[in-house]
């Protein structure tokens, strides 16, 4: 139904050992939802990715493959059904022939945490074809719980085609033979023919993950997703998180800003009252004393989830502003309020401007 047919790659009939238990490789339980699969898969790829296991790179890299089939099994409700039913040979069974394309290729970036690649940086000079960068909008519930989100993208891809083209060019120094005995030296543009290619479009999905806490500019990057060049290789494809503004909260580093307006019964006696956070949990609040227009007060844990660890929150602070009755008020009520609130007139005239 959703293109899962990118994400299937060849199990590798012979070599597979049947019957792995994927929920155990994933750290997960049997009632998973298809986001905690993701979210497992995601940690664990991190920790367990050849890049950063340079040590115990065989057993590293099989645990890398195992969790590769694990996840490409689960995070399919039509595979994962098959394999809840009847085991991983099954699954294989059915789901072979996707054709030996690099399982990891279009997950959640290049693991941007600083591997891979560095490996093999400045060896050669490869013609790289333009970084294709993008904003990619999103919510700040999504950046507090986390998410994963597919794009598809038009991807320019070069294929062979009919003909030659010129490539490799360069000037080469030729000698002209002009009559007995004269010659002429000249420079001269030389090219070899190579095949001819075409751009064509494809289309790719690619699955980002938000992480929880990522901060705007933070990016993703696809390798190899960007501009193709046709002497050498495509450039990648970035993805930059931006959050697009929300109707309740503000975010400033890991803290959350909002404003409540009470009313001004509500600000002279006191009230409590709900405000439903971006995960739908309610923060409640309490207050008995006088609160006046302006008054602060914060909630701790109650902001962002730290990017770094997610296990940390910043803080929720939460402006009030008071709304006065907007009807007149008859003579007697006046008479009432003057003297419940037996406040004397004050009257200060003070430079508010310089806090005075
Ligand atoms: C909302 O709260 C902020 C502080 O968090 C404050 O600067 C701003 O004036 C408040 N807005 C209103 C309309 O009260």
């Amino acid at each position: 139904m959703e293109l899962k047919v990118l994400f299937i790659f060849c199990l590798g009939l012979g070599t597979v050992l049947a019957g792995r238990d994927f929920y155990k490789i994933l750290g997960i339980q049997k009632s998973a939802t298809t986001n905690q699969i993701k979210k497992a898969y995601r940690k664990l790829a991190k920790e367990l990715h050849p890049d950063r296991n340079q040590g115990d790179t065989e057993k590293a890299s099989a645990q890398f493959q195992d969790l590769g089939a694990a996840y490409e099994t689960l995070s399919d409700p039509e595979k994962r059904e098959l394999y809840d039913r009847c085991g991983e040979e099954c699954v294989s069974k059915e789901g072979a022939g996707g054709g030996g394309m690099d399982p990891f290729a279009s997950f959640f970036g290049d693991f941007g945490f600083g591997f891979g690649g560095n490996g093999n940086q400045g060896q050669r000079e490869v013609a790289k074809g333009a970084d294709i960068v993008m904003d990619l909008f999103v919510t700040l519930e999504e950046l507090y719980s986390g998410n994963f989100v597919e794009i598809t993208h038009n991807k320019p891809v070069l294929k062979p085609a009919k003909g030659t083209r010129k490539c490799n060019c360069r000037q080469e120094m030729v000698t002209r033979q002009l009559g007995p005995g004269r010659f002429q030296m000249m420079q001269q543009a030389v090219c070899d023919e190579c095949p001819n290619v075409k751009l064509v479009n494809e289309e790719r999905v690619l699955e980002v993950e938000i992480e929880q806490g990522m901060t705007d500019g933070s990016e993703q990057r696809f390798t190899a997703e960007g501009e193709p060049h046709t002497d050498g290789e495509p450039g990648d494809l970035r993805l930059r998180i931006q959050t697009s503004p929300h109707s309740v909260f503000e975010r400033r580093g890991d803290d959350l800003y909002t404003n409540v307006t009470i009313s001004l019964a509500d600000a002279l006696a006191g009230f409590e009252l709900d405000i439903e956070h971006l995960d739908g949990h309610k923060v409640h609040i309490v207050r008995d004393k006088v609160t006046w227009p302006g008054a602060r007060i914060r909630k701790k844990g109650e902001g962002m989830p730290n990017y770094e660890n997610n296990n940390l929150f910043g803080m929720l602070y939460v402006t009030f502003d008071v709304q006065f009755p907007k009807e007149e008020l008859t003579t007697e009520t006046k008479e009432k309020l003057r003297e419940l609130l037996s406040q004397n007139s004050i009257n200060k005239v003070y430079n508010g401007l310089r806090g005075f």
